[in-house]
């Protein structure tokens, strides 16, 4: 990896976004001009360890060398038809996705966002033409605390004030539960509800995992009451916890799952609500779409990204260096941690207080090559690239034993 040529330094470029780009988020200081495997490298050629991996939508790290190779081939072939037309990527991209998901059919998409509106709008159909909830009367059970992205539906029912905040009138039809607690989730389901839609883990909220049966007795109770179980795998899925699925650690199968980030190889932005055919078969011409949806070029990545996951390798690597991440976060609870959770290679960490907010942790780490990014307060997440090796993790543990020892 070479240093790229660039007339502005990472200050100058720093200064330049202020005015002219909308302020929605507070980037760490770095500008990062290159990426190959774990690392990055900023505009003044600085190497960086990527422990964040574009949360998780960089799974197989930056351009793996069999999505970028399936990129260009289809880069010079075709790359936009629009859903007017077929194309001739699809039909695999679908059938590959439907079968490693153990589901029947494939909804594409771009976005996470995009993934869960569609997926609500699925279970909405679903509930009126299936199950037979009187018009405009479903309803859809979610958890406190969740994140399922931006629009204005969807954060209709976060419970983030920051996220809510001037942007209301919001949707109706969802009801707020608290995750991990199968008697409020009992109590807020009845004949309306079209669907239960949760994260298996919940990422933005600091990677917290539910005990273990919840996702068990979600399944069960979304079965015994007749509506539908929606698995947001947005962030969790494809690899990252050590499964192709977080459900997979309770042995469970959503009736409706939404997939993203890591779906792209990190390269296109490529979603997708995968689901049962008496669910998803609801949808008709003219009901729903995209664009961009089932483009050629997304769905060659896609594929691509499949066909990583079919190797059972990146799930390997996950559990094995999960091991080297729990066993090394353990040495430094009491040491400036004062505890994480963790599953595969996908950890929140809460830090001491007293050493510094997860921003100001961020910032250290930063200084010492490695890229994190905080969540609320005192936490940072760690979610590296799967493809990391086991002295890349060593040496990001090493250095967040540094920052938070220094205090
Ligand atoms: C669980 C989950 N769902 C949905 C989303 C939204 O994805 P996107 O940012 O691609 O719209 C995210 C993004 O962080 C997520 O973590």
């Amino acid at each position: 990896m070479t240093a790229p040529v660039r007339t502005r330094s990472s200050a100058d470029l720093i200064r330049a976004e202020e005015p002219v780009l909308a302020h929605n988020y507070h980037p760490l200081p770095v500008v990062v001009a290159r990426g190959e495997g774990s690392w990055v490298e900023d505009v003044e050629g600085r190497r960086y360890l990527d422990m964040l991996a574009g949360y998780s939508a960089l799974n197989f790290g930056h351009r793996h060398p069999a999505l970028i190779a399936a990129a260009h081939e289809q880069l010079d072939l075709l790359t936009l038809t629009s859903r007017a037309f077929h194309n001739d990527r699809l039909a695999e991209f679908a059938e590959r996705l439907a079968e490693l998901t153990g589901l029947d059919m494939v909804l594409p998409m771009n976005t996470g966002a995009e993934a869960v509106e569609s997926g609500i709008k699925v279970a909405r159909k679903w509930a009126y033409e299936v199950k037979g909830v009187p018009a405009d009367q479903a309803t859809i059970v979610v958890a406190a605390e969740n994140f399922h992205g931006r629009t204005t539906t969807i954060v209709s029912f976060s419970t983030d004030e920051t996220a809510r905040q001037g942007f209301g009138p919001f949707t109706p039809g969802f009801r707020i539960v608290p995750y991990n607690d199968l008697a409020a989730l009992e109590a807020a389901v009845d004949e309306t509800t079209a669907a239960v839609l949760i994260e298996p883990i919940q990422g933005e909220a600091g990677v917290v995992i539910p005990d273990e049966g919840y996702l068990t007795g979600v399944r069960e109770l979304t079965r015994r009451e007749g509506c539908l179980f929606i698995a947001d795998e947005i962030q969790s899925g494809l690899g990252r916890t050590g499964r192709t699925l977080a459900v997979e650690h309770e042995g469970v199968v959503p009736d409706v799952l939404l997939l993203g980030k890591a779906l792209g190889g990190g390269i296109v932005p490529v979603s997708a609500v995968v689901a049962r055919r008496d669910v998803l078969g609801v949808l008709r011409p003219g009901e729903h779409g995209s664009t961009f949806g089932g483009n050629p070029l997304a769905a060659a990545v896609g594929t691509a990204v499949v066909e990583l996951l079919e190797t059972g390798e990146f799930q390997r690597r996950a559990t094995e260096l999960g091991a080297v991440l729990r066993d090394g976060l353990t040495e430094l609870v009491g040491k400036g941690v004062v505890g994480f959770r963790a599953r595969g290679l996908w950890a929140g960490v809460d830090v001491d207080p007293a050493v510094g907010t997860g921003r100001e942790v961020g910032e250290r780490l930063l200084r010492e090559g490695i890229l994190v990014k905080d969540t609320h307060g005192s936490t940072i997440r760690l979610a590296p690239p799967l493809t990391i090796t086991e002295t890349e993790l060593a040496s990001a543990l090493g250095a967040l034993e540094r920052v938070v020892g220094r205090g």
